[in-house]
C-alpha cells in the first residue's frame, strides 16, 4: 500500500515537474549545445506546434514556438536585396515606409566578377539589410545553371559552369549566414527554365545532373553550410522536386548529409505523403498549393497542415517523419531566430551601397572594343549621344520575385550625365526605341512616365540625326524584366533583341564610327550588327548604383574585368538544348506533364560549342580590359599526380599596359585518354589578380580531387580518370595559349 502511494506521489511530482519544463522558455538553457536544446524544445513541444512549425501562416513566415519562447520565423526574397513586405495574406504591399532596400546587382553580374570575396561582401551586406528588416531567411542565391538562353530567369543564377557557380555560391551563404541569417539555395534542382515550371519532367543523365546540375548545391551545402535549400517546382523522375525521393531524401539529405531544412518553392508541394516521406521540412505558398488560387487564410489546409495532423491521428502516418522534421527547422530556429549573438544589422548604409557599386563595376563585361574605341577620350570629347529606353528605365522594378523596392536606383543617363559634365562634355538623349513603358510589380510601381508614341521610324530618325555631329553614341538597349524577357514565370521567345533594337543600332552604325552598345540584360541576345558597331559591353542588371558603375566603366575610371559566366552564342542552333530539339519538352498524360529532356547530357555551354566546333560571338570567360597583360612561364609542381592529391600550375602574369587592370587567370584540362567521353576541357580553377602597370607576379593555382573525377554511372559514384591530361591556361575559354602534360596516376 506504501509502496503504490510512493508511486502515486512521484508520478504527479513528475507530471508536476514535466509541465512546469514544458512552459520553461526554451532560452533558459542557452549556454547547452544545439542538438541538446534541439531535443529538449522537441520534447516540450504538442503535436499542434509540432504541425504549426513545419508550413507557412502568411505568405512568408512561418510561427514559432510562443509558448516556448521561440519567436515566428521570417522568410523574404532574395537574391538581390531585400523585397519589401506583401501583406500578411495577399501579394499586395503592405505599404510600409521602412522596406526600401539597397538593389544589389544581379547574381548573373557577381559570377562575371569571378571574385570570390566580392560574393562574400555581397552575402554580409545583405545579411545586414535583412537582420535589419527582422528577416531571419534570404531566399536565394539561385545556382541553377544556365542552360539556355531563353530561360526566363537567368539573370537571378550565375552562369552556366559548375565550378564557377560553386566557388561563387559558398562565400556568398558563408557572408550572408554570418550575420545571423540564413541562405536558402534554390531552386533544388533542375530548374533550368520558366516556361511550364510546374509541369517540366526533367529527364536527364545520372553523369550529366552529377557534373554539371549539381555542383553548385553540393558545395552550398558541404562548404557553404547552408541552413536552407528550396525545391523546385519542377519534376525529376516524375516526382515534383519538392517532394522527391531520389533529389531530397537520397541525394541531399543521404549523400550529402545536409542538416538543414527543405523549403518548398511557394506552392510547390501537391500532395501530403509524398511531401512527408520524401524529405520537405516547411512549406510555403502562394495560396492553397501554388496552382489552386483564391482561398482565403488556406494555411491550414497546406498539405503539411492539417491533412498531415489527420493522417498521423488516422495511423497513417508515424510521427518519425514529423520529429525529424521539427528537428531541422528547431536547428535553424537556433541558428537564427534562437541565437543571440547575431548581428542587428543596418539598411541602405554608405558601406552596402560601396559594396553594390564595386561588384557592379567588377562584374561589367567589356566584349568588344575595336580600335580602343572605348574609354571615351574626355580630353578631346564634345557631345556624347545616349540613345535607348534602357539609359531611362528602372531595372530593380519587375522580374517576378527578385523585384525590389530600391531607396534610390542611378540610371545610365544620369550616371553618364554626371561624370561627363565633370569633364565639361555635353550629353544629349533620344529614345531610339520604346519597350515597356509600365513600371510596376506587386504594388511596387517606378513612377516613371515612359510612354512614348512616336513610330519607331521618327524615333530612329531623331537618334539618327543627333548622331551624325556627336563624339559617341552609347545605346543602351537588350532586354528588361517584363513578362516574356528577363523575368520569372516565362522564357523568352527567340534570342533577338526585342522592340526593333537590331534596325536602330544600324542605322546609328551608319551615320556614327563610335557607336558603343551597353547590353542591360541577363542573358545573351543575338546581335547581328556585331561586326559593324566597335564597342560592346554587357552591362548586367546591376541595381541601385547602375549609372555610376557604367559610367565609371565607359569613361575609364574604372577598369573593367569582368568575364563572361556563360558561352554567348550567335544563334539557339549553337546551344544543346536547341540543337537537339529538346526545348520545351514532349506533353503528356492530357497536357498536364511535359517531358523534357537534356539529350546533350554534359555538353552545356562552352562543353557543347567546344565539340561541336561552333564558334560563339563571345566565349564563357572572356572580358576585355584597357590594359594588356601578357601571361607566360608555365610551371607545374609535378609531372604526376596521386588521384588523391593535388598538383600546382603556377604562371607569371604581367600587367603590360598603361592602366591598373585585373585579370582572370583561367586553369582548363583537357582529359582526352578517359574510359569515358570527356568535354574537350573544362573549367578546373581560376585567379584573379589585380596588377599595376608594368608589375609582373607569379599566380599559382592548385587542383585536385573532383578536378580528376568523372560520375561513373555504372558504380553510381565519382570516379578518378587515369592517364594523361593537358593543363591549358589562360584568360578566356578561347583564349589558353599556355600548356602543359601531366599524369594522375592510381591512388
Ligand atoms: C519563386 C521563388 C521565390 C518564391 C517566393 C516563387 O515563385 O520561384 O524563387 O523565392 O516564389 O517569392
Amino acid at each position: 500500500m506504501r509502496k503504490i502511494q510512493f508511486i502515486l506521489l512521484a508520478t504527479v511530482a513528475a507530471m508536476a515537474l514535466t509541465t512546469m519544463a514544458q512552459q520553461m522558455p526554451v532560452y533558459l538553457n542557452a549556454d547547452a549545445p544545439i542538438e541538446q536544446r534541439i531535443e529538449d524544445a522537441l520534447a516540450r513541444m504538442t503535436l499542434d506546434e509540432k504541425i504549426a512549425v513545419i508550413h507557412a501562416q502568411s505568405k512568408f513566415s512561418s510561427p514559432g514556438v510562443k509558448r516556448l519562447g521561440m519567436p515566428d520565423f521570417w522568410t523574404d526574397d532574395g537574391p538581390h536585396g531585400v523585397r519589401p513586405d506583401v501583406l500578411w495574406d495577399e501579394w499586395e504591399q503592405a505599404g510600409q515606409t521602412n522596406d526600401s532596400c539597397v538593389a544589389f546587382p544581379a547574381l548573373t553580374c557577381l559570377a562575371a566578377t569571378w571574385n570570390p570575396m566580392l560574393a562574400q561582401l555581397y552575402g554580409r551586406s545583405l545579411g545586414e539589410e535583412a537582420r535589419y528588416r527582422g528577416k531571419d531567411m534570404i531566399l536565394g542565391p539561385g545556382v541553377n545553371i544556365n542552360r539556355t538562353p531563353l530561360n526566363g530567369r537567368n539573370f537571378e543564377y550565375m552562369g552556366e559552369d559548375p565550378l564557377l557557380a560553386s566557388r561563387m555560391v559558398v562565400p556568398y551563404v558563408q557572408g550572408l549566414q554570418s550575420t545571423g541569417t540564413a541562405a536558402c539555395v534554390k531552386h533544388f534542382c533542375l530548374n533550368n527554365d520558366e516556361e511550364y515550371r510546374h509541369q517540366v519532367n526533367v529527364i536527364v543523365s545520372d553523369r550529366a545532373m552529377r557534373e554539371i546540375y549539381l555542383p553548385a548545391f553540393e558545395a552550398a551545402v558541404k562548404q557553404g553550410h547552408t541552413w536552407g535549400i528550396m525545391g523546385s517546382y519542377n519534376l525529376y523522375k516524375d516526382q515534383h522536386c519538392c517532394q522527391n525521393q531520389y533529389t531530397l531524401n537520397q541525394i541531399l539529405k543521404g549523400d550529402w548529409q545536409y542538416d538543414g531544412v527543405v523549403v518548398s518553392d511557394w506552392g510547390g508541394t501537391h500532395d501530403t505523403e509524398q511531401a512527408v516521406i520524401n524529405g520537405l521540412d516547411m512549406e510555403f505558398g502562394s495560396w492553397t498549393d501554388g496552382l489552386a488560387w483564391g482561398a482565403d487564410n488556406a494555411y491550414d489546409a497546406y498539405h503539411m497542415a492539417l491533412p498531415y495532423k489527420q493522417m498521423i491521428q488516422e495511423g497513417k502516418l508515424s510521427t518519425r517523419e514529423l520529429d525529424e522534421k521539427v528537428r531541422r527547422v528547431l536547428r535553424l530556429f537556433f541558428r537564427t531566430t534562437m541565437n543571440d549573438n547575431r548581428t542587428r544589422g543596418f539598411l541602405c548604409s554608405e558601406a552596402h551601397y560601396d559594396a553594390a557599386l564595386k561588384i557592379a563595376q567588377e562584374g561589367i563585361v567589356l566584349l568588344q572594343n575595336k580600335q580602343g574605341v572605348l574609354p571615351i577620350d574626355l580630353n578631346h570629347t564634345k557631345r556624347v549621344l545616349v540613345v535607348g529606353e534602357n539609359a531611362i528605365k528602372m531595372m530593380t522594378v519587375g522580374g517576378g520575385s527578385s523585384s525590389l523596392k530600391a531607396q534610390h536606383e542611378i540610371l545610365p543617363l544620369d550616371g553618364l550625365k554626371t561624370r561627363l559634365a565633370q569633364a565639361g562634355i555635353e550629353v544629349d538623349y533620344a529614345r531610339g526605341y520604346v519597350g515597356d513603358t509600365t513600371g510596376n510589380y506587386n504594388g511596387v510601381t517606378t513612377g516613371q512616365t515612359l510612354v512614348d508614341n512616336r513610330p519607331a521610324s521618327e524615333l530612329i530618325a531623331e537618334a539618327v540625326a543627333k548622331a551624325k555631329g556627336a563624339d559617341y553614341v552609347v545605346i543602351f538597349g537588350g532586354l528588361n524584366k517584363s513578362d516574356y524577357q528577363d523575368a520569372e514565370g516565362h522564357d523568352r521567345k527567340s534570342m533577338a533583341l526585342p522592340y526593333g533594337q537590331d534596325a536602330l543600332v544600324e542605322a546609328l552604325a551608319r551615320v556614327n564610327k563610335h557607336v558603343v552598345f551597353v547590353n542591360i540584360s541577363g542573358n545573351p541576345s543575338a546581335l547581328p550588327w556585331r561586326d559593324k558597331v566597335p564597342a560592346i559591353v554587357q552591362g548586367w542588371f546591376i541595381g541601385s548604383e547602375a549609372g555610376t558603375a557604367l559610367a565609371s566603366v565607359l569613361v575609364g575610371d574604372v577598369n573593367p574585368s569582368g568575364k563572361l559566366p556563360y558561352t554567348w552564342p550567335n544563334s539557339l542552333n549553337d546551344v544543346g538544348a536547341h540543337a537537339l530539339n529538346t526545348y520545351p519538352g514532349i506533353w503528356r498524360d492530357g497536357h498536364k506533364i511535359i517531358d523534357e529532356e537534356y539529350a546533350e547530357g554534359i555538353y552545356v555551354g562552352y562543353r557543347w560549342a567546344d565539340k561541336h566546333k561552333t564558334r560563339p560571338a563571345f566565349a564563357f570567360g572572356h572580358g576585355l580590359s584597357y590594359t594588356t597583360f601578357a601571361l607566360s612561364n608555365l610551371r607545374l609542381d609535378k609531372s604526376q599526380v596521386n588521384a588523391d592529391g593535388t598538383i600546382t600550375a603556377t604562371i607569371t602574369v604581367k600587367n603590360t599596359g598603361k592602366r591598373t587592370g585585373a585579370e582572370v587567370i583561367q586553369l582548363y584540362v583537357s582529359d582526352q585518354n578517359s574510359v569515358v567521353d570527356m568535354p574537350v576541357k573544362e573549367l578546373r580553377g581560376f585567379q584573379k589578380v589585380t596588377l599595376q602597370p608594368g608589375e609582373s607576379r607569379d599566380v599559382s593555382i592548385t587542383i585536385g580531387g573532383r578536378a580528376f573525377q568523372y560520375w561513373d554511372e555504372q558504380h553510381n559514384g565519382w570516379t578518378t580518370s587515369i592517364g594523361k591530361r593537358t593543363m591549358l591556361i589562360g584568360n578566356a575559354s578561347d583564349h589558353l595559349p599556355l600548356k602543359a602534360t601531366f599524369t594522375v596516376t592510381p591512388e
